[in-house]
């Protein structure tokens, strides 16, 4: 007689090893954004460390820790500054890269993407 066993759920939070692995990917993400020529000028007057602060909290949020986005209104955060389509696509493609260089799995990246991504009518607002 086998007992059963429940097995917890994990979140991708914890999957991909928490707060240490998702403070290393945003930071890995900020440096490949700000050695972007076409992105790196969006960030001239930003707080670097408020920003990662809030982008650490919105990715581990979307992706099941125990953390809350404390950051402003993604729209508003992004309002006025011009962004293009083109922009975003490769802002997330940096993300996805910072991903992958931490060995995330492609079903937990893809989650991630899909999450972030679905932002983009707020954050792009330039043709
Ligand atoms: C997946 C897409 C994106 C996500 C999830 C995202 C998320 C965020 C978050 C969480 C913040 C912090 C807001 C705060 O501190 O209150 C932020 C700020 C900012 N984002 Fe994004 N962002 C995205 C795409 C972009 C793109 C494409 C650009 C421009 C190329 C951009 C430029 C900025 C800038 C300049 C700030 C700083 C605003 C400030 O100084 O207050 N973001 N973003």
């Amino acid at each position: 007689m086998v007992e059963h066993v429940e097995i917890p759920e994990i979140s991708d939070y914890a999957a991909v090893g928490g707060a240490g692995a998702i403070s290393s990917v945003v930071d890995l993400f900020y440096q490949s954004v700000l050695a972007d020529p076409q992105l790196v000028g969006y960030f001239a007057d930003t707080d670097l460390a408020r920003l990662k602060r809030h982008q650490v909290q919105l990715v581990s949020q979307v992706m099941g820790g125990p953390v809350s986005y404390e950051g402003a209104d993604l729209a508003q955060a992004h309002s006025g500054r011009g962004i293009t389509g083109a922009d975003f696509g490769r802002v997330v493609d940096h993300l996805v890269a910072a991903l992958e260089a931490h060995s995330v799995p492609a079903e937990i990246t893809q989650r991630v993407v899909a999450a972030l991504g679905a932002t983009q009518d707020d954050i792009v607002t330039a043709p």
